[in-house]
């Protein structure tokens, strides 16, 4: 069976007779952070985990956690969590970098978080400042049904403490890369994904990912079109059962 993605991954391959060689238009460089003016901003404290654990130690845990105790997890987990998936980690020449490597440090990725239970944040829909390492309240209330719901009705939405989704601002990348940046968005976020579930064991909270997910209905719950941005994939994490 053969369809769009064949055609795509034919079409988006780089051959020594084909590559393309366009000038970029610095003038139309999309922004590299997406802001919320008008959104209230919650401060992230800052943390460092009391004993870190060993790289080693984290790769062997490391595994889907699904299940999920009713207990929230606390705010500098929840910011841990936030720079440790994306955060900025250094300055090099004025251009800011993350403890992800991304295509061309286009960064084409946001992060969104569905907060069902962090304590002394109030549950809701959040977009993760990156630049400022807040967050900017884009709902208030529940979100646990909708964001199940989206997600084919996987109980983990549900029961999480947090879910992490993370949707693609697609000309960030486009404007360098043209139709292969759809590979580079896509691996990014692939990056994003492990970085947070990497962190999350080393925390002791359990994660998974979800690729599984009606995307206009995860869309609607953030706000964003679905086209411009969309988004790419979730995961939930949570103290495991
Ligand atoms: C891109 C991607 C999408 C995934 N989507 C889902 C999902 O929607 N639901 C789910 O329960 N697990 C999902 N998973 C988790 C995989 O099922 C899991 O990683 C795999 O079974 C291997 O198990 P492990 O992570 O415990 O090693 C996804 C994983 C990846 C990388």
């Amino acid at each position: 069976m053969s369809g769009i993605g064949d055609k795509f991954q034919q079409e988006t391959k780089y051959e020594p007779s084909r590559i393309p060689r366009h000038k970029l238009l610095w003038d139309a460089k999309p922004a590299l952070y997406k802001e919320y003016p008008e959104a209230q901003k919650i401060e992230l404290p800052s943390f460092d985990p009391n004993q870190p654990m060993s790289l080693d130690r984290t790769l062997k845990q490391r595994k889907s956690v699904r299940d999920f105790q009713q207990q929230p997890i606390s705010k500098e987990q929840l910011s841990y969590l936030l720079w440790a998936s994306m955060g900025i980690q250094r300055v090099e020449n004025g251009y800011e970098f993350r403890t992800v490597p991304s295509a061309g440090a286009l960064y084409p990725i946001e992060t969104y978080v569905v907060v069902n239970g962090v304590r002394k944040l109030e549950a809701g829909v959040y977009h993760y400042s990156i630049k400022a390492h807040q967050l900017e309240q884009l709902k208030q209330g529940e979100f646990r049904q909708e964001i199940t719901a989206a997600a084919l009705g996987q109980g983990m939405c549900q029961t999480s403490a947090v879910v992490f989704v993370w949707s693609a601002v697609f000309e960030r990348c486009k404007w360098k890369y043209g139709q292969r940046a759809y590979r580079y968005i896509y691996l990014d976020a692939g990056h994003i994904a492990e970085n947070l579930a990497l962190a999350a064991v080393s925390l002791n909270l359990g994660s998974c990912e979800i690729g599984a997910l009606y995307d206009n209905q995860v869309n609607a719950i953030l706000g964003i079109d679905g086209s411009e941005e969309s988004v790419v994939c979730m995961a939930v994490v949570g103290i495991p059962a």
